[in-house]
Formats: structure tokens, C-alpha cells, sequence
């Protein structure tokens, strides 16, 4: 089997060229590089604010700040929502404080105005008092666009921006598979971490890591070269298909069956023993199984899944700054976005998303067994508590890249063809904040 054939899409369309901009050090420091970045980037792209299963009634809100900015979205009487900039139109104020949160009128704590869900300012002290009458029903919070998709609720601070799908792309269409709007969050960890935004981003713009920094894997994934797929797409998102249920081809222990993957093959009612020696054999066994059993163990979700969706893993990483690492049955976010005011910290989120699994209260996660239940996100100070042992990894060199960034030894990088991505990614942000130096 080609790689070609194993996803059914040509890949020669999906390998746009590069023109070799040189990646220097300054931009993962300097000021004016995150002053550009706003104004063309964040300002521009759109956005998780959090996940729609928290909106229920009308008056629940979600808040969520980046950058300097916060974004307040409001469920609506008819259950659609609708996001607005998160201050008072009195003097400022930030009017919610909470991610969460809900009633009726959404209530500033400094003098008291109230508002409506769909933003229309609906009591003032002192209504009389206004040169022109009272305000109400005539001030509205400055709406923004907002969309739900794939479980999350989306906004952009641009109101000419594209329709979510539309920026989506094929990505977006490619991502349907998953059903992901019927999963449960059940991991939201957030940490201020120091280092630049696009320490992170470039970190999941390749796969030329994973043998030194995550060898862990190796036994159960397929880091190699040749059986990884990369697609990069117009819009600036990309792809990266690695083989999963498959010891790594790296090594001549690919043969050799460890145990996750024998797990693996009991549970798909297999028999490890069969697979002692050719345990490179296991996926395509395994994707038999998970075709013939799938539905009546209750993995419903498989139906509208391809052959290569159900067994590996599909990296998506959405310009700017969103990574889907979709498994067959969940998926993890990886984001990092601006610090209001550093440009060498970030904040970094890594939520993990599942379906329910039959007849078990824990999903397996980045974090191994985990408790199949909505939680909200927890803000953790960097270092004091485990973000996941792979993104613990990514992080412990992304601190040091920061430190060498700014080392007049560093004169620009030297990337192989395997990291392309992370080429394509800063041509685009050179691009679109117009800094071509
Ligand atoms: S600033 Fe909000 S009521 Fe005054
Ligand atoms: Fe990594």
C-alpha cells in the first residue's frame, strides 16, 4: 500500500514551494514583532472562546481574554450564541469575570448596568439623568462574529473575516469525520509558560523531534520518516498522518510487539501471540477488527471515519495557532497564544476531547486513564504540576530555545525538507504582518 493510497488524497496537492525567508531570533522577542502580530494575526484569525456544551440556557456566558483583550459570548433565547467585546459601555469596565458563568443580565460591577444576552443595554441607575434619555434599548456591546463548530464556540474580532468554514478549508471538512461535536471535554490545562508563541507553534509544525525528545512512542507509533504524510494547505493549515497501532520503522525492533499494542490487539479480540515477531502487522489487523466489531462494541463513531482515521493519528494545525491531534476516539487541543504584555511568554492550553467509551467511566487520554466527565479549565503555574508527558517534553526545550533565540550565535535556522511546515508557517507571518527583513 502507497502512502498516497492509505488516504485516498494526492499528495503533490497538498506540497505547496517555500522561498527560504530566514527564521531569525528576533521575532520571538521583539516587541514589534508582537505589535504586528496583533494587528495582523490574532486581531484577524478566529478563535476557541470555549466549549458549547456550557451554554444551556439563555444569559449563560463564556469569557475568553487573549492578548489584552477579553470576549464575552452569550447564549441567545433561541439557543444560537452570539460574542461580544468583554466591556461596559458605561466607562469599560470588564463586565464578566469568570470562563464560565450565567443569568439573566449580564451585570457590570461598577455601576450596575445591566444587559441582555444580545447585548442591548437593558437597566441604568439613573436612567433620567442622560442628556437625550436613557440609554436603554438604544446602547448595545460591540458585537463580534461567533460560530459554533466542532463542539467549540468560535469568535474573530474581524467582522469582514471569511465564515469559519470557509477559513477552515479542506481541513475543516476533513476534521467532520471525527464527530467532534459529540464529544465530552475531560482535560483543559492552561499554564503561562515562558517562552514566544511560535516556540510552541513550530514545535507542532514538525515531527523531527519525536525520536529525541518523546522516544517513548516509538513502540506504538510510527515516527519514520517515510510512513509520515505532511500536507500543507492554502489557507496555511497543515497535516501530519502518522501511522498509529505500528512500532516506529525507525529501529529494527519495529517487529517487536510491546505492550500497549498488545493491549491493543486483546481488546480488538485478537491474539498477541499471533503478532510476536510482525508486530508491524498489527494496525491492518487491527483496522479489520475495528471495522467487523466496531459498532456492536459501540464505537458508533467509526462509521463516518476512513480506514487510516480509525487507527493513526491526524495532526491538523490551523494558522495561526491551533493544533487538533486527532486519535480515532478523541482528540487533543494544543494552542498557544499571545501573553498580554511578553512576548517572550505565552499561554499554553492542551484539553483532551472524547467520546464516551462502552462501558467505561474513563476515557485513555494524553494523561492515560481519565474520568469521562465535562470539566472546566484549570489554570496551572508552570512547573508545579504535570501538563502531559509529551507536551512536559515539548515545553522542557521550548524554555531553552527561548534562552538560545536571542544568542548572536543563532543566525537563522537550517531545516530539513521534513520540516516544511514550520518553513511555510513563518513565510505566511512574514506575509501577513508585512515584515519581510
Ligand atoms: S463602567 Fe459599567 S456600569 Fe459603569
Ligand atoms: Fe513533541
Amino acid at each position: 500500500m502507497t502512502i498516497e493510497s492509505f488516504l485516498g488524497r494526492a499528495i503533490a496537492a497538498y506540497d505547496p514551494p517555500v522561498r527560504g525567508d530566514r527564521i531569525t531570533g528576533e521575532r520571538y522577542h521583539e516587541k514589534r514583532w508582537a505589535d504586528a502580530e496583533w494587528a495582523h494575526v490574532w486581531t484577524k484569525a478566529w478563535h476557541i472562546g470555549g466549549m458549547a456544551a456550557d451554554l444551556e440556557d439563555a444569559g449563560d456566558f463564556l469569557t475568553h481574554n487573549i492578548g489584552r483583550e477579553s470576549v464575552v459570548m452569550l447564549c441567545q433565547e433561541d439557543g444560537s450564541v452570539k460574542a461580544f467585546y468583554n466591556a461596559c459601555k458605561h466607562r469599560g469596565y470588564r463586565l464578566a469575570w469568570t470562563e464560565v458563568g450565567g443569568s439573566p443580565f449580564l451585570t457590570c460591577g461598577y455601576h450596575g448596568w445591566k444587559y441582555a444576552p444580545d447585548g442591548t443595554l437593558a437597566h441604568v441607575q439613573d436612567p433620567d439623568d442622560f442628556p437625550g434619555g436613557s440609554p436603554c434599548g438604544k446602547v448595545k456591546l460591540e458585537e463580534i462574529p461567533c460560530t459554533v463548530w466542532g463542539g467549540f464556540v468560535w469568535f474573530t474580532m474581524d467582522r469582514d473575516a471569511a465564515p469559519l468554514k470557509t477559513w477552515l478549508g479542506a481541513a475543516g471538512e476533513q476534521l467532520e469525520q471525527w464527530q467532534m461535536g459529540k464529544m465530552t471535554r475531560v482535560l483543559a490545562l492552561s499554564s503561562d509558560v515562558p517562552c514566544n508563541w511560535k516556540i510552541i507553534r513550530d514545535n507542532f509544525n514538525e515531527s523531527y523531534h519525536l525520536p529525541n525528545l518523546h522516544p517513548q512512542i516509538a513502540g506504538s507509533i510510527d515516527d519514520a520518516l517515510e510512513g509520515t504524510i505532511f500536507e500543507m494547505n492554502p489557507e496555511g493549515h497543515n497535516c501530519m498522518i502518522m501511522r498509529g497501532l505500528k512500532p516506529s520503522g525507525r529501529y529494527p525492533t519495529s517487529d517487536i510487539l510491546e505492550m500497549p499494542l498488545a493491549q491493543a490487539l486483546e481488546y480488538w479480540e485478537l491474539d498477541p501471540k499471533d503478532f510476536e515477531g510482525r508486530a508491524s502487522q498489527a494496525r491492518d489487523a487491527i483496522l479489520a477488527q475495528k471495522r467487523k466489531l466496531g459498532a456492536d462494541k459501540g464505537y458508533a463513531h467509526y462509521a463516518t471515519m476512513g480506514d487510516s482515521e480509525i487507527v493513526d493519528y491526524h495532526h491538523y494545525t490551523l494558522f495561526p495557532n491551533i493544533t487538533f491531534t486527532m486519535w480515532p476516539d478523541g482528540f487533543q487541543l494544543l494552542r498557544s497564544e499571545p501573553h498580554p504584555t511578553d512576548p517572550e511568554r505565552c499561554i499554553f492550553d492542551h484539553w483532551f476531547m472524547a467520546h464516551e467509551m462502552p462501558g467505561s467511566d474513563v476515557v485513555m487520554g494524553p494523561m492515560g486513564p481519565t474520568p469521562f466527565q465535562h470539566v472546566e479549565r484549570e489554570k496551572i503555574e508552570f512547573g508545579t504540576k504535570s501538563l502531559g508527558d509529551v507536551a512536559d517534553q515539548d515545553l522542557s526545550v521550548a524554555i531553552g530555545q527561548q534562552l538560545g533565540l536571542h544568542s548572536r550565535g543563532f543566525t537563522g535556522g537550517i531545516l530539513p525538507n521534513q520540516e516544511k511546515r514550520v518553513q511555510l508557517f513563518h513565510e505566511k507571518l512574514n506575509d501577513v504582518c508585512g515584515i519581510h527583513d
